[in-house]
């Protein structure tokens, strides 16, 4: 006989489904056509979601006044069911007795909420009909409704379900079935770690775990909920017990374990290595300071070390994507906003980019320290002085522009600002190159970058 295990019940005993009919939907379409829409943010749809589809039970809807100022209270709904955060819907300048479509970003229909109370500077509540769920392009197949892992669950080898964000152990757990399910709710199209994380989760848990004992599913709760609400809506979908590798919120858990209905578990750390982060590291110096020489040095030894590593040099660059600018002050903007959006790029998709450029300007260097983030630009100063630049001459342009024949010439009569607190100050000329490139390398094991 398959077996049917009796789940944990729902919190507030019955499963919320806020979705319409089939047969109803038609006719919810066409009056949404004519109503005013309000265009859900992603954050706010994946509250949408997690009403819609019973995660939030015993919710039906957004909270109203009297269950809001409650929840703020005393994290408790007016009827004395514990609830630990406020989920509401702002809509400024909405009224009484209005009917708004709700919408997500691309304009599709959510569905609809009929405003029965407007408080608090702008929030509604009303009741709420549910056309459909907020669409997801990513990992269609770990989403599921409460009750449709409810269901997976009650096949499962063991009754007892403990619900885990990440895979961790340490905890025997040998006795439960295990529902892994992260929080997915996500509200950047380029989080990357959202993607890594579930590719290698869903990944690890085929290898480690036959479908009897555990289940890989997400939920749309925000990354930062609160842990009791997080708590609550692992038991719609069916746990009695959490696992957290987080002390404090272990006892934060074990104190309203009465209430949750939710027993706290404490786990390990996991044991995912650290993801290696992108750099940006920012040569600046006059020409001919030996700016390219070192990069060369340090992209080797970068990519001796595993870095997948893209070399930005002022020369190169104004061959290619800079093609056709000048050396007027705004023209060197230009190029050095250029070298530093590519530079961007590649560091948010965790590559180290080495620019080398004499961008002579302190604002547009920390235009760039702007747009890549401050802890991961690195900016090296290659200060050698003058004298030996015109010395080293390599391509005779300080010979050019001393006879007057290369007018706007960094050094001789264009500025060159000297950085004032670069992470790295290479006094180029008292070390060899090989010598500066290591002492960058240390900087960046001191950072914990490599
Ligand atoms: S930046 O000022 O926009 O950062 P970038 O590093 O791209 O300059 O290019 C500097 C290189 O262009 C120098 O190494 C030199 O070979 C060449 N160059 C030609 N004209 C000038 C000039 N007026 N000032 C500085 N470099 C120049």
């Amino acid at each position: 006989m398959p077996r049917f295990h009796q789940l944990i019940p729902p919190h507030g005993t019955t499963l919320t489904n806020l979705i319409v009919p089939e047969n109803e939907k038609l006719a919810l379409k066409l009056r949404c056509a004519h109503l005013p829409s309000l265009t859900l943010s992603r954050a706010a749809a994946n509250d949408f979601e997690l009403l819609a589809s019973g995660a939030y039970s015993p919710l039906r809807g957004y909270l109203n006044r009297r269950d809001y100022e409650c929840v703020i209270d005393r994290k408790h709904l007016a009827d004395g069911t514990l609830w630990p955060s406020p989920i509401v819907l702002s809509a400024p300048g909405t009224g009484v007795g209005q009917e708004l479509a709700l919408r997500d970003s691309g304009n599709h229909l959510l569905g609809s909420i009929r405003v029965d109370e407007v408080y608090s500077e702008g929030l509604i509540s009303g009741p709420l009909q549910v056309f459909q769920l907020p669409r997801h392009f990513d990992f269609p197949q770990l989403r599921r409704m409460p009750a449709q892992v409810r269901s997976l669950l009650a096949t499962m080898e063991h009754p007892d379900v403990v619900a885990q964000e990440d895979l961790q152990d340490g905890a025997q757990l040998d006795g439960y079935s295990r529902l892994i399910q992260p929080a997915a709710g996500w509200s950047r199209l380029d989080d990357f770690d959202h993607f890594d994380k579930l590719r290698r989760l869903s990944v690890t848990v085929a290898e480690r775990y036959s479908r009897e004992q555990a289940l890989f599913s997400i939920c749309a709760l925000n990354l930062e909920s609160d842990p009791i609400l997080r708590a609550l809506v692992q038991r719609n979908y069916g746990a009695n017990y959490v696992l957290t590798r987080d002390e404090t919120e272990f006892e934060l858990l074990n104190g309203y374990r009465a209430e949750t209905g939710v027993t706290p578990l404490l786990g390990n750390a996991p044991v995912e290595p650290a993801a290696t982060k992108g750099f940006c590291l920012w040569i600046t110096g006059l020409p001919s300071a030996g700016k390219t020489t070192i990069s060369e040095i340090l992209a080797v030894l970068l990519m001796e070390r595993g870095r997948r590593v893209t070399l930005l040099d002022g020369d190169v660059v104004r061959s290619n994507l800079s093609k056709g600018l000048g050396f007027s002050r705004s023209d060197r903007e230009t190029n050095i906003l250029r070298i530093g959006f590519v530079a961007t790029e590649i560091v948010r998709h965790d590559g180290v980019a080495i620019c080398a450029a004499v961008s002579p300007y302190r604002a547009s260097r920390q235009a760039v320290r702007g747009m890549a983030g401050t802890a991961t630009f690195i900016e090296i100063f290659v200060d050698t002085p003058q004298a030996i630049c015109e010395q080293r001459d390599v391509k005779g342009l300080y010979a050019k522009a001393r006879a007057g024949n290369l007018p706007g010439f960094t050094g001789i009569d264009d500025p060159y600002e000297a950085p004032l607190a670069p992470e790295v100050h290479l006094h180029a000329a008292s070390g060899t190159p090989e010598s500066n490139a290591l002492r960058v390398i240390e900087f960046l094991e001191s950072r914990g970058l490599l």
